[in-house]
């Protein structure tokens, strides 16, 4: 969508790529992501305010580095180029990178040698992150050093004349202690952006939008509970009115309770509801899978297929759901260069032939964008404040085979994970809390005998994206009694352990 005031940033495949993003907004200037081979005019299209070049995995000299067109550097656009993009900006202009002796991954301490716009307000030594093994050992020709650490001597530079800088540390990332001081600053110092994007200014852009596709149809409105299917909802009812029928789909994969939680808000909320209880058809379809991405695949495949006969059955030729930005950058639609995480049912595992057009309200927002947006909209606080669930379900949270033992024990196992998070009051300071079952067995001593059971995970995490996320240093009182309850009541558990990784390098969910 055109923005009156937009950065975009150039993916090279960094796992921070979209963190950049987000960031950029979060100072109240609209950033999108972009594919890292974008030409020159389609970068015009979007008349940018600046250009940010991202990180990736790759060193500029492998046979695929990812080149973008270097004409953007005539553009007289400001440029900011991290890690991986600070390289590609010296080699490309005529300086030199190469691998290091030793990689520099972590904190380190950023020497500024030249207080430039870009370093305004900061210390002379600050606090960065780093990960990187490649470096640029010469400057290109009419580039300064700004700012150096022990391993990296050009750690930050700048053209003398352009507006084009880099830097090699992440200033995205929280770790960076002053991260967002630079971005502001290239932002609204060197790009002199003035801050237009408020993600809550675009409630009314969006109902006009959805008024003028739908016109007076009506549209089917995919809705799990969640916070983003919710949103999704409310827009729809707020364009459209009573022509918005809600379709609540029981995979079978659904947390204790959650069944009669979303039909009595629906009811609450004089929702028009369609409920089907599809979980033998589902279960039925998982039988022998054991591959996640498998798995989210038939789980796409047959919520979409639902979707279409209740449409059929209906009339309806619009589905509407909630997929939200980062579901298409983990999918791998956004930026080409990235990698696919894991398909999120409600994107990757969509089925290439849907008879239904599709509406995705908030397909090009961040979640503290839609919680914001929610929140304008009276979304009640039960369900902005509810841990998010993946479209797939337990089939996530069971490793290997998708069973009814493992379901029961994993469902029983994670209402007790909750039910002690929310007596100690603990539940809405995390970000997810929930149990993991594999196939993996433990041996037991049940009174005199010897039981085999299922090894219980417990994994906990805070985070405010998504996109990283550590593990809750939960008391081991909490965590003790969480324990003993799973082991005491789940019929063939015998030992539960606890997640102690963060993201990255793990994900959330094991699979
Ligand atoms: P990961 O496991 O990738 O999860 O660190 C990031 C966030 O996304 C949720 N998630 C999913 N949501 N379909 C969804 O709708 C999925 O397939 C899926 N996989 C992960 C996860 O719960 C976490 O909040």
């Amino acid at each position: 969508m055109p923005k009156k005031e937009c950065v975009l940033v150039l993916d090279f495949g960094g796992q921070y790529t979209h963190l950049i993003a987000r960031r950029i907004r979060e100072l109240g200037v609209y950033s999108e992501v972009v594919p890292y081979f974008i030409s020159v005019n389609e970068i015009l299209k979007f008349n940018p305010k600046g250009i940010v070049l991202s990180g990736g995995p790759k060193s500029v000299y492998d046979k695929n580095a990812p080149i973008p067109d270097r004409r953007i550097f005539e553009l007289g656009i400001p440029i900011l180029g991290i890690c991986y993009g600070h390289q590609v900006i010296a080699h490309l202009l005529g300086g030199k990178v190469e691998r290091g002796e030793k990689g520099e991954y972590g904190k380190t301490i950023l020497k500024i040698v030249n207080h430039n716009e870009i370093f305004q307000g900061l210390n002379s030594e600050e606090v960065v992150w780093m990960s990187h093994r490649d470096q640029v050992v010469k400057l290109p020709e009419d580039f300064e050093v700004l700012a150096s650490t022990e391993i990296t001597p050009i750690a930050a530079f700048k053209h003398r004349k352009l507006p084009i800088y880099g830097v090699q540390f992440h200033p995205e990332v929280i770790h960076t202690r002053n991260g967002m001081k630079i971005l502001f600053n290239f932002l609204f110092r060197i790009c002199k952006c003035r801050g237009l994007w408020n993600p809550i200014e675009q409630i009314d852009k969006i109902v006009k939008e959805i008024r003028e596709r739908v016109g007076n149809e009506k549209v089917l409105c995919a809705v799990s509970g969640g916070i983003d299917s919710v949103t999704t909802l409310f827009l729809l009812k707020k364009a459209l009115g009573e022509n918005v029928i809600a379709i609540f789909v029981n995979h079978g994969l659904l947390r204790k309770g959650d069944v009669d939680f979303v039909i009595s808000f629906l009811k609450r909320y004089g929702v028009r509801y369609i409920y089907v209880d599809a979980s033998e058809r589902f279960l039925n379809k998982l039988k022998g899978v054991r591959d996640p991405e498998l798995k989210r695949k038939i789980i796409g495949e047959e919520f979409i297929r639902i979707f279409e006969e209740v449409a059929l059955k209906y009339g309806i030729k619009w589905l509407a759901q909630g997929t939200i930005y980062p579901d298409r950058i983990e999918s791998g639609k956004v930026g080409t260069s990235s990698s696919v995480i894991k398909s999120h049912h409600n994107v990757g595992g969509l089925p290439r032939e849907i008879k239904l057009k599709i509406i995705e309200p908030l397909a090009d927002f961040y979640k503290d964008e839609v919680r914001k947006i929610a929140k304008k909209l009276g979304v009640p606080d039960e369900i902005i404040k509810r841990h998010p669930f993946p479209g797939p379900g337990f089939a996530v949270r069971i490793i290997g085979e998708v069973t009814e033992e493992k379901l029961r024990i994993v469902r029983e196992a994670t209402a007790i994970i909750e039910e002690e998070l929310m007596k100690a009051g603990l539940y809405d300071k995390v970000w997810q809390a929930f149990a993991v079952v594999g196939d993996d067995k433990w041996v037991g001593i049940h009174g005199d005998e010897r039981k085999v059971g299922y090894i219980v995970t417990i994994r906990i995490v805070e985070s405010v994206d998504a996109m990283t996320a550590d593990w809750v240093k939960l008391p081991y009182e909490v965590l003790e009694k969480i324990s003993r309850r799973i082991y005491n009541e789940i019929e063939g558990v015998t030992m539960v352990t606890y997640a102690i990784t963060p993201k990255p390098p793990a994900t959330i969910e094991p699979q």
